[in-house]
């Protein structure tokens, strides 16, 4: 089958080596003319530097991108969403799958990117929408290390074919309908990635990184029923999964800027020092909006919003949270 990959960062390239290695045919498309070269002319990832499969061609044209294939993956940064599906619904001339595979919240909106496609996709071009997430590495795919991922979407058949697109000796793929569960689960695992980067910075110690992401599951069980999503898919690979995966780990590029901020950096230089995509710091934004929306009580999710927002110093962020009435668990 083709197969278009719209952003071919570390998640966009590795996951198109999956679908090459499962005899597909990928076109990438990016908006960095080195990383385009790396893929066509050395075959090789761009931000791992490792050999990709030779049959995996890229291109900067989203033209060329969007007539290739009926299945379109997308995978760039959720800040640049609303305008990249601006840019491919002026192209659309036929039906298509859009698999979304990136991680975030609009905070303007607090739309997760299943409402940025309705809100900016003609509905007579959509196919399908599906949610492809779960805990996974980059730094692992690409090595071909075992992941396991969910296949969500209302329509099941195609949350089956694409559960069967990816699916390998070394990815293992579930599908679920519960589409704003996976979706919130993925997204909001992040900000609390990021928090628990800070407890680390801090060098508050283990006892502490385990209670702060024991209670932000909490959080992130209570956004994911506000929205619409299941209980039970945020405990599942989208949600506590995820959050096993990104909350402890020097691979993930949210815990390693919350622990730069712990330890004093401002939270713009713990972003920008990062060269891949750092969804959490919006994400707290999103998640504190959401909060306020749906009037949920989320205390590490607007501490943390009035630490990166600069309202507040990091020894106020922790006397905030230290100091909250004692409750029943
Ligand atoms: N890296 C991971 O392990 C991983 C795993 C699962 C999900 N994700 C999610 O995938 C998304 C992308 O993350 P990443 O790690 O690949 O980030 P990245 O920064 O490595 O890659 C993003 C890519 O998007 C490209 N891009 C930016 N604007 C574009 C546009 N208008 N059109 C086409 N390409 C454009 C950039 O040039 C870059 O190559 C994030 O939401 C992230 O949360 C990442």
């Amino acid at each position: 089958m083709k197969v278009s990959v719209i952003g071919g960062g570390a998640w966009g390239t590795t996951l198109a080596q999956t679908l090459a290695d499962n005899q597909n045919e990928v076109l990438i498309r990016d908006v960095n003319k080195d990383f385009v070269n790396k893929i066509n002319k050395y075959h090789v990832h761009p931000s791992f530097d490792v050999s990709i499969p030779s049959s995996i061609k890229a291109t900067l044209s989203l033209e060329e991108a969007i007539s290739f294939a009926k299945i379109i993956v997308l995978c760039v940064p959720t800040k640049v969403m609303r305008n990249v599906l601006i840019e491919i619904n002026n192209l659309l001339k036929d039906k298509k799958v859009f698999i979304n595979v990136s991680k975030g919240i609009e905070p303007e909106t607090t739309y997760l990117v299943s409402d940025i496609i309705k809100d900016t996709v003609d509905n007579k071009y959509l196919e399908a929408y599906v949610v492809l997430s779960g805990p996974s590495h980059a730094e692992e795919l690409i090595k071909r290390k075992f992941t396991s991922l969910v296949s969500a979407s209302t329509n099941l058949d195609w949350a089956k074919a694409i559960q069967n697109l990816f699916s390998n000796d070394y990815l293992r793929v579930y599908t679920s309908q519960d589409v704003r569960g996976v979706e919130t689960g993925g997204a909001i695992k992040n900000a609390i990635a990021v928090v628990s980067g800070i407890v680390e910075g801090l060098g508050l110690g283990e006892n502490a990184r385990a209670a702060l992401i024991c209670r932000g599951m909490r959080e992130i069980i209570k956004i994911v029923e506000a929205l619409g999503g299941n209980i039970e898919t945020a405990y599942g690979l989208s949600g506590l999964g995820d959050l096993i995966v990104t909350a402890s780990s020097y691979n993930s590029r949210n815990f390693k800027a919350g622990l730069k901020i712990g330890q004093g950096q401002s939270v713009e230089d713990a972003i920008n020092t990062s060269t891949q995509t750092v969804e959490g710091v919006r994400t707290i934004i999103a998640a504190h909006e959401i909060g306020v929306k749906y009037n949920l009580e989320l205390p590490i999710i607007s501490t943390s919003y009035l630490l990166v927002t600069g309202k507040i110093s990091l020894e106020e962020s922790q006397n905030l949270l230290l100091t909250r009435k004692l409750k029943q668990e």
